[in-house]
């Protein structure tokens, strides 16, 4: 049974559906991240899922009991969750181990086991030694620890994260993220997280859900969505990408100038007619660099129309010479050619997916 289940969940402010049909499923233990550009629904989802905005159409369960329908939500306190909100507020007035132990003393745990289990998440955490400080005498990332510490103390049914590394600078982020998921494999809560930043998702989820628009594109592994893309917007979301137009004949792909054809992973069904097709810059190569890779299928002439050094690979923009759409190339740094130069153009079909 899904621990965590939405089921065509809507939500509109006056015309506007910011989310629209959503469905969702959480297994026991699942880390799940909202992932989607600013505006897209993601803070609306959470708050639908812990109770503070009620649905206008659909059903929240969890572990088979319903608990927000269109005309019942139960409160946010009857809910066994935790949430970290954007804003991520710790009070100023209370030092690290009380804001830690506020959870507990509203639920009337016992002093001597409140104050062990303080304790033990202090250390899990690697605040033990700052309990007694201030939130005004922490870093940020600190402060961001004793949010974490405080939500995870209670050992929520369901854990809700709402962009909580918003607020630290990229090293510490990436360091968090890191720590996040290492929380996550120690305790197992069942986690939704919210983040519009995609390298965060790919850290720390066990699966993500892409949104765009208050409609979920696609919820997968972040190999199955990074490889296995099945819309324009996944792909160009996740990771960098060129999507041109290519002709199916016979499950075989043929770009606009290049002689090759490609036979990608995914069955493509369908007669002659135009698909759009995602091909990873890393899974296009030039040269010397295409021959010697199993699998890669030579293409045709291309010739350089510009190029980037970017210190770990060279991002080149090539064009086929005999016209078509222009291809972003990544290329390790020892592979130099000119701007102008022509070279043999192959693809890893790995690489290729067709999206909608
Ligand atoms: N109370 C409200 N009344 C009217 N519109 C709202 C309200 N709350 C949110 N919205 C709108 O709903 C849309 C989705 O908002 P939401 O906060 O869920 O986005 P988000 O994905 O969390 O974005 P961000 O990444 O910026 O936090 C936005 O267009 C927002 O302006
Ligand atoms: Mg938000």
């Amino acid at each position: 049974m899904s621990k965590l289940q939405l089921k065509n969940i809507c939500k509109s402010y006056g015309a506007n559906p910011v989310v629209d049909d959503l469905s969702l499923d959480l297994q026991q233990g699942e880390l799940v991240t909202l992932l989607g550009p600013s505006g897209c629904g993601k803070t609306t989802t959470l708050r639908m899922i812990a109770g503070f905005i009620d649905l206008g159409a659909g059903s929240i369960s969890m572990a088979g009991k319903e608990i927000s329908t269109a005309g019942r939500t139960v409160p946010p306190e009857h809910r066994g969750m935790s949430m970290i909100f954007q804003s991520y507020a710790i009070w100023p007035n209370m030092t690290v181990a009380e804001n830690v132990g506020f959870g507990l003393k509203v639920r009337g745990t016992p002093a001597d086991e409140a104050k062990r289990r303080i304790a033990e998440m202090l250390d899990v955490v690697q605040l033990g030694a700052l309990a007694h400080r201030y939130p005004a005498e922490l870093s940020g990332g600190q402060q961001q620890r004793v949010a974490l510490a405080r939500a995870m103390v209670v050992r929520p049914e369901v854990l809700l994260l709402d962009e909580p590394l918003s607020n630290l600078d990229a090293n510490l982020r990436e360091e968090m993220a890191g720590e996040i998921r290492r929380l996550h494999d120690e305790f197992r809560f069942t986690t939704v997280y919210v983040t519009h930043d995609q390298s965060e998702a790919m850290t720390i989820s066990d699966r993500i859900a892409v949104f765009n628009l208050g409609k979920l594109e696609q919820i997968d592994t972040p190999w199955n969505l990074y490889n296995r893309p099945r819309t324009q917007f996944v792909a160009g979301f996740i990771g960098r990408t060129n999507l041109v137009t290519a002709q199916v004949n016979n499950g075989l792909l043929t770009l606009a100038g290049l002689s090759g054809t490609l036979r990608p992973d995914q069955a493509v069904t369908g007669g002659a007619s135009d698909v759009r097709v995602s091909i990873r810059p890393q899974s296009l190569y030039l040269g010397n660099e295409g021959s010697a890779r199993e699998g890669a299928v030579a293409m045709g002439e291309v010739s350089v129309l510009s190029r980037t050094y970017l210190g770990e690979h060279w991002d080149y923009v090539v064009s086929p010479v005999g016209g078509g759409d222009s291809l972003r190339v990544h290329a390790p740094p020892a592979s130099v050619l000119e701007v102008g130069q022509q070279s043999p153009l192959f693809i890893d079909p790995r690489g290729v997916a067709v999206v909608s």
